[in-house]
């Protein structure tokens, strides 16, 4: 019965439209590392702490604008409320660069969350680097733009980090596998256009980092922990590296 009236609206629409059915709406990515390439960058469902919860995410691609990308993703994970679900993101392609050659990564990003009351989560750049230019990630280099509801860092505060009017505050940790350092704005910050390098640089002049680290990866995304019906809409996006 529905097949038919399926059938029936298609030939109608394309009756009407003259053409095959004109809905060209994007997938969206349900599963587990799904993934679509949309201009310089890959945009990931990676669900990697499903594991500790249950629930369910999709991302989906919005549209590409030159370099500016917009994409969004929507969840609802239940269990450990210290445990990170998942970190759907946007991946930058670029070829690994040693950190003393890289002259700035200039950013903007443009976001809005819509959630539960007690949504757990925050939305933050993944930076990645090692000693080569292949093999293990060593140091991941977290940004968080915000933090709902009191989703924390890793490790512990080691001080401060003031940059163009915003005060972050700096963290040491460790996942298991590499040493984590996360910059937590002092308050959300929806819209921000700026440099990502200076974070770096600021952890290479206080001796957390070697210059001749090579950044592997850059990605901005959403970890949650918690929380229903939530969506994250990144509505501008885009990066480079100089
Ligand atoms: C991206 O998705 C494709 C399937 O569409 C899969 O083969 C590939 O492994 C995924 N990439 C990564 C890095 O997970």
């Amino acid at each position: 019965m529905q097949l038919k009236l399926f059938t029936a609206l298609s030939t109608l629409v394309t009756f009407v439209l003259g053409s095959p059915l004109l809905l060209n709406k994007r997938a969206e990515l349900c599963g587990q590392w799904d993934n679509e390439s949309v201009g310089d960058y890959i945009v990931y469902n990676n669900l990697w702490g499903m594991g500790s919860g249950d629930g369910s995410q999709c991302t989906e691609v919005l549209g590409l604008d030159g370099n500016t990308l917009s994409w969004r993703t929507s969840w609802s994970w239940s269990g450990g409320p210290y445990d990170v679900k998942s970190y759907a993101n946007a991946a930058y392609l670029f070829d690994p660069k040693v950190i003393s050659d890289i002259s700035n990564i200039p950013f903007t990003w443009s976001w809005s969350y819509t959630g539960s009351d007690d949504m757990v989560a925050n939305v933050a750049f993944d930076l990645w680097t090692s000693t080569s230019s292949t093999g293990d990630y060593e140091y991941e280099i977290m940004i968080w733009l915000a933090a709902f509801n009191g989703a924390g860092p890793l490790g512990s505060s080691v001080g401060t980090f003031s940059y163009e009017g915003t005060r972050w505050t700096l963290y040491k940790g460790t996942n298991g596998a590499q040493t984590v350092y996360s910059f937590i704005a002092s308050n959300n910050i929806e819209s921000l256009t700026s440099n990502a390098l200076p974070f770096i640089t600021h952890l290479v002049d206080n001796g957390y980092l070697d210059k001749s680290q090579y950044l592997r990866a850059i990605q901005s995304g959403t970890e949650p922990f918690l929380g229903t019906n939530a969506e994250l809409t990144s509505t501008k996006y885009s990066v480079e590296i100089n």
